[in-house]
Formats: C-alpha cells, structure tokens, sequence
C-alpha cells in the first residue's frame, strides 16, 4: 500500500490524520479503519458508494472513461485475442499464460467436468419448474457435502483445487439444471470439445440424436463468458467475500454469489432485460417506455441500462452489441425483431435528456440476452450462465481474500434510529 500522503478530520474542536492510500489507478483512498477507535465515530455509506471494501489487484474499472482492465490487460483487447480459459487464467494467477502453463491449465478444468453421480439424485429432489437459479444455489451450496478433500481454507492445495473444481464443474451444473426444468436426460461432459461448445453439447445434445456444436455459437459463447468473467467488487463479489470473511468453505461462498447475482438489478437484469425488449415488441412503442422509465411514479426501469460505476459506456456492452450483430448475422436472422427493438432504444434513450443527464448507458446485459436467445437458451438461463461465466471472478477474489494477511471478518457498522432503552411489559398490560 502506498502512503503518501493523509487527510485531517477535525470533528468537535479536534483534528483526526486520516492516511490517504494511493492506488496504482483511480481515486486516492481515505483510511479510517482507526476512525471509531481514535474519533469514536463511524461513517456512514449504504449501498457503498463511496467505500473501498478492501486491496485488490485482479481488475480495475474507470467509470467516466468507460474502461475496464483485468490485471492490466484491457478488455477491448482481451475480447479481441484471447478466450475464456485464457483469461481465467490471467484472473486466478496475475499473468498472461505460456503455452504449456495454458495448456496444462486448461487439461486439469477438463478433468474436472464430471460431478459426482450421487449429484444426479440430488437434482432429483427439485420441482421440475424450479427455475435454474434456484437449483444452482442449492447444487453449489451442496458441493460442500460431495468434495471434503477441498474444503479446508487454509491449505493452499485444497484452495487450489476447489478453484478448478468450480470452475470446471459450474458449467455441468448449469446444464443439468436446465435439462432438469425441461424434462430431459442430463448429458456428460465430453472433454474433446472446448469450455463453451460442451457447455452447448450438454444443454442441447440429446440421446436420440447425434449433437454438432456450430463453432460460431461456440466462439460468442466463449466472448460473452470472457465479458463476464470478472467486475471488481460489484454485489455478488462482494457476497462471495463477507461470505468468505468468515471462514466459511469456498463451495458456500459461491452459492452466496450467485444468490445475489440473481436479484433484477445484478445478474438477473439479462433475463429481464429480453423479456422487456419483447413485451416493448415494436419500433413504435419504444416512447411508450421510454416515459414509464422516466415517470418518478411508475416502478419501472430501462433493464439493461444504468450502472453503479459506469457513467459512460459499459465497455462490454459494445462488445456484446457487434457480438450481437455478427451472431445473428452468421445466423441468417438480422432481421430479428428483438434486436432492432433493441438498438432502436439505445439510439432513442442516448439523445434523451434524462438519460443523457444521469448518464445512464447500455450496459452489459443489454445485448447479452438477445445473443442467447439467438443459440436457443430460454431467458431463466441467461443469469446462470452469467454465474458460471462469473463464477473465475469469484473464485480470484476470495483467493486473493484468503492470502490477504490484513483481512478480518467482515462486519459493517450501523447507524441506529430505532426506539431507545424501553422497560419491558408484561402482555396483560399491552
Ligand atoms: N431506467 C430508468 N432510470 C434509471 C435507470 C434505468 N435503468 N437506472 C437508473 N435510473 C435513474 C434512477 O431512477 C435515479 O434517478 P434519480 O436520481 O432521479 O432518483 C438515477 O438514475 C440513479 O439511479 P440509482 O438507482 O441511484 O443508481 P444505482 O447506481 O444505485 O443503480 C443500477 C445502478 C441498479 C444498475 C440501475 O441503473 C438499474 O436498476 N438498472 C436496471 C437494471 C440493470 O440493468 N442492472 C444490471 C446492472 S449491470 C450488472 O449487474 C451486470
């Protein structure tokens, strides 16, 4: 941590020295971690604005600028040349991989794509119309009870192999989960296909058919897994780091990410996001919602557009709109309804003063969904697949967490308003 320089507080006649930490990108850093016990204050910050929950070095975002770098490496250029199991690899371990550390990186995933067999009978205590999310969070949690041998935190060995055992098994796990809600057979893994092409092998392929995975398919689905790998200390990360604080296994953590990751305003924004550009249906209805989403009263918002950090395009999203257009356009469907809908929108949102003021842009999960929806996966798939893209991500910071020697439980403060001491009374006189 580099300390250069340290702001004074002065609260009540009396000035506080607050170090200020300089990072290698991005705005100076205030610490007050000695503030309660110097001052006997705390601060006060919901939704963590203006707080820098803890030292990272795995991925940098500059909002204004609309950038976002995985250990220095820009996404833009990422999206360009490199592939998902590559970058999964920059995520985990800092540097870019040489050829064999690639290659032997990319064999110990593919021998960990099996789940153990006892997990089909677990899958079995599900309603079929569970949506996919809510089997993943049961499954994953559950993985605790099916690995022992990778559950103990503080050996780096077992951490490792947890880190794998995830990574490999969470695309597995997506798609029993969905041929679980659509009545089919689960399909093995097959490991001569690439990281997304079995993933699409084992949604689609069924028995009484022979299954070839189409490369283009295969190829977006590898770019949109790479634009989600990883986002700093968005919601789930952080759920998967307070979760981690204390000490919980690393399988447990990771259902707590994608608990969060599935709320409307996260990782399930995908889903809702289509599903709106369908209900909005035509070009000609785009200022129907333009004005609900402007309207204070109504509840409704642009899904796909706003983002905490982002006051400027989501660098991902402009990935995901030329993916967007050569997906469908290599498919013979350009003419789809739903993506013109969806550019429409952009266009008319981008020259509206109440978007242009809040700065409100599209943002990852804008054209994400229209893409899946293209290779066939029903909208409650998108936001696993989200999951498993982001499942590296998750998996980086908590190992980055575990070794931190400064980390401590998680365990924010409050600012109460409720009643004051009160004498108890007995029922009879209430
Ligand atoms: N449509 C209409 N208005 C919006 C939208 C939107 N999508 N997003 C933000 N606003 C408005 C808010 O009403 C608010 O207006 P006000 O200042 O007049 O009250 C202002 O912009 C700021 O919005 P906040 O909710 O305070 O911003 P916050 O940073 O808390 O929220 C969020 C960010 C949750 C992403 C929000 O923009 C949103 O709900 N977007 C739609 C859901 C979505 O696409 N989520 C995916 C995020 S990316 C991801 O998780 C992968």
């Amino acid at each position: 941590m580099d300390t250069k320089t340290k702001a004074t507080l002065t609260l009540d006649g009396k000035s506080y020295d607050l170090p200020v930490h300089a990072p290698t990108l991005g705005p100076n850093v205030l610490d007050i971690r000695k503030l309660y016990a110097d001052a006997g204050v705390f601060t006060y910050d919901p939704g963590f604005t203006s707080t820098a929950s803890c030292e990272s070095s795995i991925t940098f975002i500059d909002g204004d600028k609309g950038e976002l770098l995985h250990r220095g490496y820009s996404i833009d250029e990422l999206a360009e040349h490199s592939h998902f199991l590559e970058v999964c690899y920059l995520l985990l371990y800092g540097e870019l991989p040489t050829a064999a550390q690639l290659s032997d990186f990319e064999g110990r995933v593919t021998r960990h794509t099996m789940v153990h067999e006892q997990m089909h009978y677990f899958f079995r205590g599900f309603r079929r119309d569970s949506h996919p999310m809510a089997t993943l969070v049961g499954v994953v949690g559950a993985m605790s009870a099916f690995y022992h041998d990778s559950l103990d935190i503080n050996d780096p060995w077992q951490r490792e192999v947890a880190a794998i055992r995830m990574i490999a098994k969470l695309p597995t796990i997506a798609a029993m989960a969905f041929k679980y809600s659509v009545g089919q057979p689960f399909v093995y893994p097959k490991n001569s296909l690439d990281y997304a092409g079995n993933f699409l092998h084992m949604c689609f392929a069924i028995p009484a058919e022979d299954y070839v995975v189409n490369p283009i398919l295969s190829k977006a689905l590898d770019r949109i897994m790479m634009l989600h790998a990883d986002h700093e200390q968005n919601a789930s990360t952080s759920t998967v780091r307070l979760a981690g604080s204390s000490g919980a296994n690393p399988f447990a953590c990771i259902a707590a990410g994608i608990a969060c990751l599935w709320g409307p305003a996260h990782g399930g924004a995908n889903q809702a996001c289509l599903e709106m550009l369908r209900e909005i249906g035509t070009v000609d209805r785009i200022p129907e919602f333009i004005a609900r989403a402007k309207n204070k009263d109504d509840p409704f918002r642009l899904m796909g557009f706003g983002h905490r950090v982002y006051k400027n395009f989501d660098p991902r999203a402009k990935v995901m709109k030329e993916s967007a257009d050569e997906v469908l356009g290599l498919l013979g469907i350009e003419n789809n309804p739903t993506l013109q809908v969806a550019k429409e929108m952009e266009r008319i949102a981008l020259e509206d003063d109440y978007f242009v003021s809040k700065k409100l842009y599209p943002n990852v999960d804008f054209y994400s969904g229209i893409i899946l929806d293209a290779m066939g996966f029903p909208t409650s798939m998108f936001t696993p697949i989200f999951a498993l893209s982001r499942t590296v991500g998750w998996i980086s910071q908590w190992k980055e967490m575990i070794a931190d020697k400064d980390q401590k439980i998680g365990r924010p403060r409050q600012l109460y308003v409720g009643e004051k001491h009160r004498k108890y009374v007995d029922v009879r006189h209430r």
